[in-house]
Order: structure tokens, then sequence, then C-alpha cells
């Protein structure tokens, strides 16, 4: 049946005295007022609140309620300074007021007569390759370390050595799922990283990309921690720019095997931004390109780890298409290095993090060869979809405003990550532990 058109301007135009019109009687008080005035409930109530201003204003900074009072007001005057200046600028005077802000804060979260060294940090897949790396320079300064790792491509052997320190908790935990912890700073590294264990399940690759990212923001607002993302190189995706400037929005395919990957971290991206400007979080974004050394997964995929682990079995280096497709190989103790220095710099990116030097991959396929086996033969094997050209990052912005450069070239990175392979292949000396103190000689 056809709905017929309804008209009640008619009701608003009666005449207040016409027939049929009956007047609303006017009640003499509101119902909640008249409610607040019975039974003295109004002076009850300012009583009440003039009790609790004097309570708030006589206690001491540091109580558990004063603490969370001081973190409200600590994360909205750090919030206040303009994004612009905390984008890719700052004053001298802007990051004072910060870090003593950040004392403030972490101070007042202390109950009376606790005393904490360092920061508590949290590092998501620190477990894993540059994970494990990240904190063991954290423990080394002092900080108190949580990682939250599902071990998916992470190993508890990355962190063994460290077994029983009495500033490190490991949690098992995804972080697709939320977690509360009480924390300062946000390492958010959790993510699969190698084309092959990215692409085993890539709808829990970009799972973990957004909806990870998106519960480690949100605990990062609740408890006002500075956040730290570790995006990729891979946002440039086939990039038509060469060398890679962090202004370059990419050429990306979004529905290739790879998006999973590169998408996803682009959406980390603009979620980290987002809540930057939504929230005034802290956020640091690192755009990290190829990196190697100790610890890495062995067969993982990625060119350098392949390499080594094929030359040390005697098995034929693979070489994917024509094998002038270039990368450039970052030593993971310089990207560690970037990485707090983005994230206790006033900066928050995008940042390139790589080593600018160039190699093709027949290039690298010789300096293994150098290394390991002279006598290693090279196999040539159709590309993979997808992969890229040309990786090249510059690196100029990093330089400028963090200070940052690489320091360690691939053919002196390379034997540290050698030796760490041929023990985990051939067993040999504990993994974390010669690595560690060879790592000490480099830094
Ligand atoms: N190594 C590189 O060359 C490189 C290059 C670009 C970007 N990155 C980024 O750096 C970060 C670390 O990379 P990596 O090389 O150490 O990789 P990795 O695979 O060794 O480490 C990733 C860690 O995250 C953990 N993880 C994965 N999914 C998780 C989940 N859902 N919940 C909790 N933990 C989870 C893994 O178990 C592992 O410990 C990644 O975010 C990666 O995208 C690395």
């Amino acid at each position: 049946m056809a709905s017929e058109p309804i008209f009640r301007g008619h009701e608003e135009s009666l005449p207040t005295g016409a027939p049929g019109y009956t007047p609303k009687p006017h009640k003499p008080l509101a119902r909640p007022l008249r409610y607040l005035l019975q039974e003295q409930r109004l002076l009850f109530a300012l009583v009440g609140m003039a009790l609790t201003s004097a309570v708030l204003l006589t206690a001491p900074s540091s109580s558990n309620g004063g603490g969370a009072v001081a973190a409200a007001t600590g994360a909205a005057s750090a919030g206040s300074g303009s994004l612009a200046r905390r984008q890719y600028g700052g004053s001298a005077n802007a990051a004072l007021g910060a870090a003593v802000g950040e004392q403030e804060r972490r101070a007042a979260r202390l109950p009376l007569g606790v005393r904490r060294r360092g920061l508590r940090v949290v590092v998501t897949g620190g477990a894993g390759f540059v994970g494990s790396h990240l904190v063991d320079r954290l423990l080394e300064r002092g900080d108190s370390v949580m990682v939250v790792d599902n071990f998916f491509t992470g190993r508890k052997e990355n962190l063994a050595h460290q077994a029983g320190h009495p500033a490190l908790e490991v949690i098992r935990h995804d972080v697709v799922e939320p977690i509360l912890l009480e924390v300062d700073r946000i390492y958010h590294l959790a993510c699969p990283a190698s084309p092959v264990h990215y692409k085993h399940n890539p709808v829990k690759t970009i799972k973990t990309n957004v909806m990870g990212t998106l519960n480690m923001l949100g605990l990062a607002k609740r408890v006002g921690a500075r956040f730290l993302l570790t995006s990729t190189s891979e946002v440039y995706g086939d990039p038509l720019q060469h060398p890679q400037v962090e202004t370059y929005w990419g050429n990306v395919n979004p529905i290739g095997v790879r998006s999973c990957y590169d998408e996803g971290k682009r959406t980390a991206e603009t979620l980290t931004m987002d809540y930057h400007r939504a929230a005034n979080l802290e956020v640091r974004i690192a755009r990290i390109f190829n990196t190697f050394g100790p610890r890495m997964c062995i067969d993982d995929g990625r060119v350098v780890s392949n390499f080594v682990a094929q030359a040390l079995r005697k098995d034929p280096l693979t070489v994917y298409g024509d094998g002038k497709q270039t990368r450039s190989f970052q030593y993971v103790s310089d990207l560690v290095d970037g990485l707090m220095k983005l994230m206790e710099g006033e900066h928050v990116g995008p940042f390139n993090l790589g080593n600018p030097g160039e190699f093709t991959m027949l290039e690298l396929a010789k300096v293994v060869q150098e290394t390991i086996d002279r006598g290693a033969r090279i196999e040539f094997r159709p590309n993979t979809a997808d992969d890229p050209h040309k990786r090249k990052p510059d690196i100029t912005r990093a330089k400028q405003l963090l200070g940052w450069e690489p320091k360690v070239p691939l053919r002196e990175g390379l034997p540290l990550m050698v030796h760490d392979f041929r023990a985990r292949i051939f067993g040999g000396i504990g993994v974390g532990v010669g690595d560690q103190q060879q790592q000490r000689n480099l830094n």
C-alpha cells in the first residue's frame, strides 16, 4: 500500500484558544531542580565539592590520584606545542620543556618512596631480529623493557643472553588483541618483515599492521606514552623517484601479493599521523630500508640472509631476475642507533633510516663470495611479482634533523652476520653472546 503524505503544519498554526487545543500545564520548577533543592541536597553537594578541592590542592603531587591528573595535564601540555613544530622542526626550549614535562609525568605516577631509573619501554616484536638488538641497547641504557611478541617470526633464543635480567619482561601476546601496560615509550615493531613470512598469511599481516597498530596507538594515548612506528621503504613500492626522499608518495600496487605488507604499513603510517593530529599523541615514524646482521631469520627469503646461508651450506646463490635490481644494506646497530635518536628527538618524521650505499644483487653476491666462499656458484631464477627495481634512501633529513647516519659498511658488517649464521647452522657458540660482544666493538 502506498503511504500517504501526512501534513502536520496545521497543528502549529492552530490558535491557542481554538477548540481541541489543550495547553500543557506550567511546571513551577523543573523536576531535577526540585529534586536538588529538597532535603538540603544542594548544600551537601557544595560542601562535598569544597572538601574535594581542598584535598586535591593540599595533597602531594606524587599520590596516585594526583599522578593521574598530572599525567593528563602533562600530556595536554606536551600536546599543546604546535604540530608543525614537532613534525619537522622545533626549538631547544620546547625540547627542554617536553623533557621536564616527561620527567614530571613519570615521577607523578610513582607512589611515594619508589624510585625508578630509566624509562619504561615496550618493544613489540622485541624477540625478532631488529627488536632483540633494540632491547639490548635499551637495557644497556638502564631502561625497564617489556617485550610483547607472539613469536611468529621471533625467537626466545634472540633474548636468551638477557634471561634473568631484572629490567626485562617478556610477554607472549598478539598485538591484534588489546593490552594494557604502564609505559613511557612504545617501539612498535611487531610485524613479519620478510616476504616469505608476510605472504604466508597475508590477512594476518594486514591485521597486524592495522589492528595491531591501532591497539598500540590506543595504549599510547591512554597512558600518555610516546609511540614509534617502524615503517618500511616498501611504502615507496616500485619507486619512480630515485633515491627515495620522504616527500615521495610512492608507487605501490594496492592489490598485489606484497600489498598486505606495503599497504598495511602505509595504513599504519596514516593511523599514526591521525592519532598525532587528532589526539595530540607524540609519535615518530621510521621508514626502514634493508637491514642485515646477526639474529636474522635463516632462510627467510631476504636477499642477504639467503646468500649467506646458501654460501655457508655450499648451495648456489639464487639471483632473481637479471640481478641488476639494486638495494642498499644497513647494519643493524646503525638502525638501532637511528631508532633511539628518533624516539628521543623532537621530530615526528617520517625519516628514512638506511644505508645509501647501493649494490646490485650481483654485486652483493660477489661480496658474499669474497667473504665466505670464492667458489660459490650463482644461479638465476625468474623474478618474483612486484619486486622493486631500485631502492636507495635519501637520508638528508635524518642527517640534518637527527644527526644520524650509518657507520658500518656492508663489507664490515657481513662477517659478523656470517659468524652468527655459521654458529646457528653448524652449531657452536651460544647465539647472541658472541655477536653481542662483536657488536659492541662496532658501536
Ligand atoms: N629488517 C628489515 O630489513 C626491515 C626493513 C623495513 C622495515 N622493517 C620493520 O622493522 C620491524 C622489525 O623487523 P624485523 O626484521 O626484526 O622482523 P622480524 O620478523 O625478525 O621481527 C618481527 C617480530 O614481530 C613479531 N610479531 C609478528 N606479528 C606479531 C603480532 N601479531 N603480535 C606480536 N608480535 C608479532 C614476530 O614474532 C617477531 O618477533 C618490522 O615492523 C618490519 O616491518 C624491517
